[in-house]
């Protein structure tokens, strides 16, 4: 297939730029640094700059849409907020509109999202038919999947990806840990209740390989774990796989008062379940946190 990949360059697509090549795949990654595409994505990738470089008569099998500047990083001002609304929906609405005007349509696009889709779930079970949640996050990405959607109207099959925490070793969530465990600093936060819905970074992207790949997946999918965990589970389960203590905790209102309203991201979250994935016959291979975290770290 050829593939249009925004976001390629980021921790999850480098993993599937990896994969979609291993499976002869020809890619062209959308960046705003196209000179570090090659070394990043894999050699043979195309770079493109601007999405004016998608011209009607340029087919594309395939579009992934995965950029997004990282929400977690700074504090949440309203110019950041645009940032992160511009850098997700913004490049969602021009993808779309790069659709519209093709000459021969995209058979798949496939859209992020996340699960902060689902605001803060308190312990209710989560499945792509739960409802939104009302905070910033639970907006961005609503607003996310709506341009997404709006692809369907030119016949295009359209997969939202309700991302979890995605375990890898170089980056993301494990990425920020590692260094405070390792010095055995690694705290709960809060009251340690809250569901951290993770994945595993190899079953993330055979899971994306099976959407682009099986004609009859369409809508929301939940891209988490079977088994997700609570931040004290998490945090036990990581000072153990680092053979360090985890002694400490992190009280709720210094998360607050350092971090405002994002420290939403780290006290609260969603115990988010793959049904439509697993319904669909798909299996994980890292089920198990304890196992995840074993094999990403030893
Ligand atoms: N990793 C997770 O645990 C997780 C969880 C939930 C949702 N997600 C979502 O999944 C997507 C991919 O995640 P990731 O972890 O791979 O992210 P990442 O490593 O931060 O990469 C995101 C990519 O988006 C592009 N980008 C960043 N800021 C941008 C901006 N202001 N304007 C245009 N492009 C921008 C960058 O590409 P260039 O620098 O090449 O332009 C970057 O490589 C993101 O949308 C993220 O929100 C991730």
């Amino acid at each position: 297939m050829q593939i249009l990949i925004t976001g390629g360059t980021g921790l999850i697509g480098r993993h599937l730029c990896k994969a979609l090549l291993a499976s002869n795949h020809r890619l062209t990654v959308l960046s705003r640094h196209p000179e570090t595409v090659a070394a990043k994505c894999g050699v043979g990738v195309k770079a493109i700059a601007s999405l004016d470089e998608w011209i009607p008569s340029q087919h594309f099998d395939a579009v992934i849409n995965l950029s997004g500047e990282p929400i977690a990083d700074a504090h949440w001002s309203e110019k950041r907020r645009q940032i992160l609304w511009d850098s997700r929906i913004g490049i969602t609405e021009k993808l779309v509109q790069r659709i519209a005007v093709t000459e021969i349509k995209p058979l798949v696009f496939l859209s992020g999202s996340a699960i902060g889709y689902y605001g803060n779930g308190g312990d209710i079970e989560l499945s792509e038919d739960a409802r939104v949640g009302s905070d910033f996050a639970a907006k961005l990405c609503m607003a996310w999947e709506t341009a997404a959607l709006s692809a369907e109207q030119y016949g295009v099959r359209v997969c939202l990806l309700r991302t979890g925490l995605v375990l890898a070793k170089e980056g993301g969530l494990l990425g920020k840990l590692l260094l405070p465990f390792k010095l055995a600093m690694g705290a709960r936060l809060g009251n340690g209740k809250q569901w951290m819905s993770w994945v595993h970074i190899d079953d993330y992207v055979a899971m994306v390989m099976a959407l682009l790949n099986n004609p009859e997946l369409s809508g929301p999918f939940n891209l988490t774990a079977p088994q997700p965990a609570t931040n004290k589970e998490f945090t036990q389960q990581l000072a153990h796989a680092l053979h360090r203590p985890a002694l400490f905790f992190a009280p709720a209102f210094f998360l607050k008062l350092a971090m405002g309203e994002r420290a939403s991201l780290l006290l609260e979250g969603q115990r988010v379940l793959p049904k439509k994935l697993e319904m669909s016959g798909n299996k994980f291979k890292h089920p198990k946190l304890e196992e995840a975290l074993h094999q990403l770290l030893s």
